[in-house]
């Protein structure tokens, strides 16, 4: 199975892409989180990297191609995989197009923006697991510590509401277009982002076993 979750900042791709992961025992590819990390171990990718973040603007399209590509050679993604967060722009599209890959289906999360501001101002991640909680939607057991890992929950430096808006009109601009380049492809599922976590995954999970 070759899925890509799309949506806008927020809308839950990671959340979601963690549970099809533990059912589907497929991995999820997070450009974001492969990105976050390399910034926390200052390669010459996150040092690169890192600037763009922080505006909530996108990270040029060959570094992250690059990225997909390395990553969509190892061994665990011959059984299928998750995209979360990439393609984001028509190039990255066509560049994973190139590498031969069939997708199976966009699944297309549809969320309103001020659900996202609220989404993403109360988030916090696992730094060690990248496990997604929310204050006060769906809490860890102990505050600030990771149910699955005890790791620490931190709050994503592009989480501010400056950087939250930037990142949603760069959505509008440079990644909403993949919604019409899917439908054309006929691979795209749009479901309603809104309601409980375990909601939003019975609608995906009817997606995958309709295709
Ligand atoms: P990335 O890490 O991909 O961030 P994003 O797309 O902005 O999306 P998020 O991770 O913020 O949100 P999400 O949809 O995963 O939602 P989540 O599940 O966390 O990218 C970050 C940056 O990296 C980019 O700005 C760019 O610079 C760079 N980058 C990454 N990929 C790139 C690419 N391909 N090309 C170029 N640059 C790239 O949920 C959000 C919160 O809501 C959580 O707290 C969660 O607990 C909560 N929540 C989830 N579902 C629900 C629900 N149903 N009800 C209530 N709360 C919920
Ligand atoms: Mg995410
Ligand atoms: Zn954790």
């Amino acid at each position: 199975m070759h899925i890509i979750l799309l949506g806008p900042p927020g809308c839950g791709k990671g959340t979601q892409a963690k549970k099809i992961m533990e059912q589907q025992n497929i991995p999820q590819i997070s450009t974001g989180d492969i990105l976050r990390a390399a910034v926390r171990q200052q390669t010459p990718l996150g040092v690169e990297a890192k600037g763009f973040m922080d505006k909530g603007e996108l990270v040029p399209d060959e570094l992250v191609v690059r990225i997909v590509e390395e990553r969509l050679r190892e061994q665990d993604c011959q059984k299928g995989f998750i995209l979360d967060g990439f393609p984001r722009t028509v190039a990255q599209a066509e560049a994973l197009d190139q590498t031969g890959t069939v997708i199976d289906v966009a699944v297309n999360f549809e969320v309103p923006d001020d659900e996202i501001l609220k989404r993403l101002s109360g988030r916090r991640t696992c730094r060690s697991c990248s496990a997604m909680y929310h204050v006060p939607f769906s809490p860890p057991q102990v505050a600030g510590i990771c149910d699955k890992c005890q790791g620490e929950l931190y709050q994503r430096d592009d989480d501010k509401e400056e950087t939250i808006k930037n990142r949603l009109a760069v959505y509008n601009r440079q990644t909403e277009p993949l919604i019409q380049w899917y439908a054309e492809k006929n691979k795209l599922r749009s479901i309603r982002g809104l309601g409980s976590i375990d909601d939003i995954y019975i609608q995906i999970c009817d997606v995958l076993n309709n295709l």
